[in-house]
């Protein structure tokens, strides 16, 4: 009796809800393509997940990259899972692992390195979370990662040796203070700055050491070369800001005058380097926008909604020189 009750509202049911209803949503099964909810599909920012592995904080171009990225997701409402490396590639790896357990919907990273990144970009790929290189390259196969967002750092080393030859009139000493070893920019800015030195036989790189980025180490080295070189030296190319900055006070420990006994280049054009060139001891700049946070996110959006994005999103730079720098400052992001 109580089966036969059962039964028979079963049935009615069923007749209730139509034919469907026992599989699955019937909106799964339209054979028409329904254009609104393809629409809802569509991630917004507010909806996305985004894990970011920073490499560290080396430099003030890093500190301003490192803003960039926190505040416009916070002005568009991303949720950001940001982890800093503190200079460490292992520590990268770890924060990569972290955000493919945590599922995130997409992985920007700068690595701090262009080898050895294969192995744990592939499990990303496998656990389908997609990479941005932010910044810096890797030197991965091509599809490990949807895009590079960043600067041409061969065209920047190109920039600065043009620069500098200028300066020098094609005759000079020069020491190099290379950026942190292995990384994207230090390898291309030390390759595009000798492509032209090519065509001045008479402008010798004498002494070329890393300084790891930092100012620190840019004054240390530059201790270095000169007391193994002294009045020997009369330009240094420096593959950013924060390393020239530390080589002029050394400079100027040594008793010598920056910018005008020893002409400097860096690469980075941040505030620290027009208040130098505004001081009279930094004889130019090649820029490097650390301020990617707005492009990269608008890219991140793309590739969690399929659209399709270009393989190298490069950076628009310029080159500033002391004359310019007073009136420039004031508007300087970074
Ligand atoms: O990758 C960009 C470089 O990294 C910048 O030139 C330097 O200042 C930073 O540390």
């Amino acid at each position: 009796m109580k089966i036969t009750r059962i039964f028979i509202s079963f049935v009615a049911l069923m007749v209730i809800l139509g034919p469907g209803c026992s599989q699955q949503p019937s909106s799964s099964f339209t054979s028409q393509p329904d254009s609104s909810s393809d629409m809802k599909l569509q991630k917004t920012y507010e909806d996305l997940i985004v894990g970011y592995a920073q490499l560290g904080a080396e430099s003030e171009w890093r500190a301003a990259n490192t803003i960039s990225i926190k505040e416009t997701a916070e002005q568009l409402g991303v949720e950001l899972r940001f982890l800093d490396a503190q200079q460490k590639q292992d520590n990268q790896i770890v924060a990569v692992r972290k955000f493919i357990v945590q599922k995130v919907d997409i992985i920007g990273i700068s690595p701090i390195v262009e080898t050895g990144w294969d192995e744990v970009f592939q499990e990303a790929k496998d656990a389908g979370i997609p990479i941005i290189l932010v910044d810096r390259r890797a030197a991965v196969p091509e599809d490990l990662y949807v895009s590079y967002l960043g600067s041409d750092f061969l065209e920047e080393g190109r920039k600065a040796a043009r620069i500098m030859a200028e300066l020098v009139n094609g005759n000079a000493n020069i020491v190099e203070l290379v950026g942190t070893i292995g990384s994207a920019p230090a390898n291309d800015r030390y390759t595009g700055f000798r492509e032209i030195l090519q065509d001045y036989p008479e402008m010798q790189i004498i002494d070329s050491e890393s300084g790891d980025f930092t100012r620190a180490r840019g004054r240390e080295v530059m201790r270095v070369f000169l007391q193994k070189h002294g009045n020997q030296i009369t330009a240094v190319y420096a593959h950013n800001d924060d390393m020239a900055l530390g080589a002029i006070e050394a400079i100027e420990e040594y008793g010598l005058k920056p910018e005008v006994d020893i002409k400097i280049v860096s690469v980075d054009a941040a505030r620290g380097a027009f208040e130098a060139m505004i001081a009279g001891k930094l004889n130019a700049t090649v820029e490097c926008n650390p301020l990617l946070g707005p492009q990269f996110f608008e890219l991140a959006l793309k590739v969690v909604n399929g659209q399709p994005i270009p393989r190298w999103v490069p950076s628009i730079e310029d080159v500033f020189f002391p004359e310019d720098a007073s009136e420039i400052l004031p508007t300087r992001k970074y």
